[in-house]
């Protein structure tokens, strides 16, 4: 068999894609996603592998040896961040290598636009217009993606950074790339025009966004990342490149459907993420006392009375539990109340944290057994039977006013129920608000009580005190 058979390396993108999209599927359950991680990988490996294959290929060449060197660079690069990433920096770190897949894109546009102008052949109008996407969309999601990644790991203000005719500058900047992109799918033939594209779509990226808050950044990495799959795909057209095709199209809806989800589990419009100027530095720490009423304050010894005495306890985890790193105390807790006959699950809101899956991530971190994990619509039935909800670090996911206060900016947003529990424990470090800014009525409600501090230290204090129970 020939191996540089056309037809072959067919049937290996094929199988390729098809492991893309197996690996995708496995990636929707906590249970299965370490192995779907594994197989979109193989498929990575077999499109590699299939790419160098390809007819004309110099195996002997320069250009086989730097491929070499680029794949071994970036597996070390790869493994080493991947393994040494703290879980509260993964949204950086995920936006950094979208930033790093977007540019890719580009810079392979401009080389086979190069490979045309060399060549003296005429390029079909779908390569010219693959060309331009990939270029454009590839350097907006190449400097949006770095832009957020230094918000987000401080490097930059993770404030709203806005200027006057803002947005007329944006679309200015969008119309400028788009009409050098007709004039080069028009016939230009200069590689100046190509390289205007990309600089302008690079400006165009950054103030893009900088006027996005730190907070809100997961979203706009979201909707990055499917910019980044929609330039692959441009670029797959100009290359006549099946996988790339496939791969980028998987991106792109997979992005673009996340954006859509957290968007609605936050409540917020992707406009209203793009042009709100919302969401300053993420939520603040300590201090403030926005909540005015009776705050009744519990100590651990009381609350693990509480617990140790229920039938059935429900955790609801969220980022100050991420911000403590508490996943393994939180497990402690919950085994040892197991084992005295409590009924434990915990309570997931999609949008606890500050990325997606970040609760499940973080639990799974901790071997907390998957059936225990209950979703929002899953668990809100749930709570009218719960004896005791205790609340880790989490503020927005658990505000009713999300319900009762038509002028909060949570309004419409669905939170889990928690106060329809017998009782409520919150476990926070003070006052403060949350992500949104906002009230909670929930820390003054009649049913609930405070237990103050840091997550991981009140949860140690938990663990003595409920084994002394
Ligand atoms: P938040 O509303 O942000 O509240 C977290 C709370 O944790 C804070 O009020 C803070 O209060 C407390 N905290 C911080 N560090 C702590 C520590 N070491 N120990 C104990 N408590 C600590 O969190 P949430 O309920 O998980 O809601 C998530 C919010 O982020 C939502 O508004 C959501 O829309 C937004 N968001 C989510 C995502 C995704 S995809 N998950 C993306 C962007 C934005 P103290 O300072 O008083 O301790």
């Amino acid at each position: 068999m020939n191996v540089h058979d056309p037809q072959f390396i067919d049937m290996l993108y094929l199988a390729a894609a098809a492991l893309f999209i197996v690996g995708l599927r496995r990636l929707g359950s906590p249970r299965t996603a370490r192995s779907g991680n594994t197989v979109a990988g193989v498929g990575m490996l077999v499109g590699l592998v299939a790419t160098l294959l390809l007819e004309g290929f110099d195996f002997d060449g320069v250009g086989f040896v730097l491929i070499v060197v680029g794949v071994v660079i970036g597996t070390v690069a790869g493994v080493v961040s991947a393994r040494a990433v703290k879980m509260t920096a993964m949204p950086q770190m995920v936006a950094f290598f979208n930033g790093l897949g977007g540019g890719c894109v580009a810079l392979i546009s401009m080389a086979e636009y190069q490979t045309y102008l060399e060549s003296g052949h005429e390029a079909s109008n779908t390569t010219l217009v693959g060309i331009v996407l990939g270029s454009l969309i590839g350097a907006v999601s190449f400097t949006g993606s770095i832009i957020a990644f230094a918000k987000l790991q401080e490097l930059l203000s993770g404030r709203p950074v806005t200027w006057p005719l803002q947005r007329s500058g944006n679309a200015i900047l969008l119309a400028g790339a788009a009409a050098l992109g007709v004039w080069l799918v028009a016939g230009a033939e200069q590689g100046n025009v190509m390289l205007g594209i990309v600089a302008i779509a690079a400006v165009l990226g950054v103030c893009v966004v900088l006027p996005i808050g730190g907070a809100d950044m997961p979203v706009i990495i979201s909707l990055l990342n499917s910019l980044t799959g929609l330039a692959a795909c441009a670029a797959g057209f100009a290359l006549g490149n099946s996988l790339l095709i496939v791969a980028g199209i998987i991106v792109g809806a997979s992005g673009f459907l996340l954006t859509k989800m957290m968007g609605e589990a936050m409540n917020r419009t992707i406009a209203s993420v793009l042009f709100g100027a919302f969401g300053g530095d993420g939520g603040q720490a300590g201090g403030g006392a926005l909540t005015h009423g009776t705050v009744r304050v519990a100590g651990a010894e009381d609350v693990a009375i509480m617990l140790a005495y229920s039938r059935r306890v429900v955790i609801v985890p969220g980022y100050g539990l991420a911000v403590a790193q508490a996943q393994h105390t939180v497990r402690e807790l919950s085994d040892l109340l197991e084992s005295k006959g409590v009924h434990v699950s915990y309570g997931i809101h999609p949008v606890a944290g500050r990325m997606p899956g970040h609760m499940n991530v973080l639990l799974a971190e901790a071997n907390v057994p998957y059936e225990q994990l209950k979703e929002m619509d899953e668990v809100n039935p749930e709570f009218k039977q719960t004896d005791v909800v205790l609340v880790i670090g989490a503020n927005d996911v658990v505000n009713p006013s999300a319900k009762t206060e038509p002028g909060s900016p949570l309004f419409g947003m669905p939170v889990l129920n928690v106060e329809e529990a017998r009782a409520v424990v919150v476990m926070k470090r003070g006052m403060s608000t949350g992500f949104a800014g906002v009230d909670n009525p929930l820390f003054v409600a009649p049913n609930t009580q405070m237990l103050f501090g840091d997550a991981k230290a009140s949860l140690s204090e938990l663990v003595t005190a409920v084994g002394a129970v």
